[in-house]
């Protein structure tokens, strides 16, 4: 079976490779390309190897996975050794055309996947530029089996949804600073049980949220008439919580489209 290689094997690469180990692909067809010795030692313990010239013939897709800066200079390199190669870009704000710049014998994806990925969690946004059926269709499982992939109609929804769903996560750990501090003090700062509350509560939440019910509903279920969540509630809504978080998802929207033009 031909391989898989992460070019840029830190925080999402990694994410995803240990989505792929859970899910039972075989470790022998992950391959990785990183300088950063803390990521190869880690990649090491784990059982991944290194990519080498010995499997130039032998590779399926590239998953580029480095910072924005680092791509262009990353996917040449792909291009130099590779003779169409097949690359699935998972870096926020680099688009296809500047891509397209430096090579057009590729089949390009853009993929924008979340750290969630690791659980079996994932939502990953796909964007086929140039790549075939097959090989679409390919990618589009692996990211069903990491969680759900989401198809774009236009790959300018790429930084809405970078924005969105892939900053996502940092948004609710953010958010549950505030419990973490106050749980604390209840919990005689016992950070396991704290760690293990917020936990439940999200998982409870999630539950919730995938029953499919009304989300007004659902907040009704837990606020009574005159009660402490009404009161909390009537608080944030004094304060502008939501037009806040939203002003906050729309500043992380901008940054990827701004974070083009600095590559
Ligand atoms: N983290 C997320 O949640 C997330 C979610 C969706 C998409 N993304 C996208 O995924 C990309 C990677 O993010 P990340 O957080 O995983 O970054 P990261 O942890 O910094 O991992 C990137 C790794 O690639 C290495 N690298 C860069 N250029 C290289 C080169 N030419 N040769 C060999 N190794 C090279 C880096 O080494 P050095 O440390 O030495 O630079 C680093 O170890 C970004 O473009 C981001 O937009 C991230």
């Amino acid at each position: 079976m031909k391989k898989i290689v992460f070019f840029g094997a830190g925080n999402i690469a990694q994410s995803i490779i240990l989505g792929l180990i859970s899910i039972g692909y075989d470790k022998r067809n992950i391959l990785f390309i990183d300088r950063n010795k803390k990521n190869q030692s880690y990649l090491k313990k784990i059982g991944i190897k290194k990519y080498s010239s010995k499997h130039i013939n032998n590779i399926d897709l590239f998953f580029l996975a480095v910072k924005p800066k680092d791509a262009l200079m990353a996917f040449q390199e792909i291009c130099d050794s590779h003779k169409n190669p097949k690359v699935v870009s998972l870096v926020a704000g680099i688009k296809s055309k500047q891509y397209f710049s430096i090579s057009k014998n590729i089949q390009l994806i853009r993929a924008m996947p979340t750290t969630s990925s690791k659980f079996g969690k994932g939502i990953t946004a796909l964007f086929n530029i140039s790549s075939s059926s097959p090989s679409f269709n390919k990618v589009k499982k692996i990211f069903n089996k990491l969680g759900m992939a989401i198809e774009l109609n236009k790959e300018q929804e790429m930084d809405a949804f970078t924005g969105l769903i892939g900053s996502g996560p940092a948004y609710f750990f953010y958010l549950l600073k505030v419990y973490e501090k106050r749980l604390m003090k209840i919990c005689n700062n016992d950070a396991k049980m704290v760690a293990d509350a917020m936990s439940n509560m999200l998982e409870g939440v999630a539950l919730s949220v995938a029953s499919n019910d009304n989300l007004d509903n659902l907040i009704a279920k837990v606020a009574s008439k005159k009660g402490t969540t009404e009161a909390g509630l009537k608080s944030f809504k004094e304060n502008k919580l939501l037009s806040t978080f939203d002003k906050g998802i729309t500043t992380a929207i901008k940054r990827s489209k701004e974070i083009s033009n600095e590559s």
